[in-house]
């Protein structure tokens, strides 16, 4: 089960990934052009926060339950001397639950503006950094540590 939950998690990050670029480039390109706030937009800013979602309940469920490195790693003395155990037991759960945080809210504020140009305003500013934060916590191993990008 341990390994079934982590390589779900290991593939949702291409899920996040891709519906998250897509979208805030959708709301980039609808705001700077003054497009109309489409079905298209909404589909994909609603796929990238239900990406996100998912992803949060299959890291709970690491973080809470089968993951070695997650809440039992952190309840051993000295635990946060381990880089590592750091990483998954405190950087990267915080980070990521605030950015699903950001994109939840960030919806929201955007299907209640009143106009187009301005939902395309908001999503892009909230799924920016939604993204931005996702691109910092997952672990490529280029300041955090390495995780492969595809497990088998
Ligand atoms: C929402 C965006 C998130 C993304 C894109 C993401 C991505 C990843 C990736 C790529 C890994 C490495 C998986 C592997 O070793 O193949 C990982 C590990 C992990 N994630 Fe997340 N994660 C996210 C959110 C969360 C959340 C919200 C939690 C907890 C509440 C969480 C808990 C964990 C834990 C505990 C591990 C270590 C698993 C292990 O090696 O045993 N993640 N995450």
């Amino acid at each position: 089960m341990y390994q079934v939950l982590l390589v779900l998690h290991s593939y949702l990050r291409w899920f996040v990934l891709g519906t998250g670029l897509v979208a805030v480039y959708r709301a980039y390109v609808g705001y700077t052009g003054r497009r109309l706030f489409s079905k298209g937009d909404n589909a994909f800013g609603a796929s990238f926060v239900g990406f996100m979602l998912l992803q949060l309940v299959v890291g709970l469920g690491l973080y809470f339950g089968l993951s070695p490195y997650g809440l039992k790693a952190m309840k051993v003395a000295g635990a946060m001397k381990d880089p590592v155990v750091r990483f998954f037991g405190m950087e990267h759960v915080a980070v990521m639950v605030l950015a699903v945080v950001v994109a939840q809210v960030g919806r929201t504020l955007s299907k209640k503006r009143l106009n187009d140009t301005a939902k395309h305003k908001t999503a892009f500013i909230y799924y920016g950094i939604a993204l931005l934060l996702v691109l910092l916590m997952i672990p490529w191993g280029l300041w955090n540590p390495h995780r492969p990008l595809f497990r088998f």
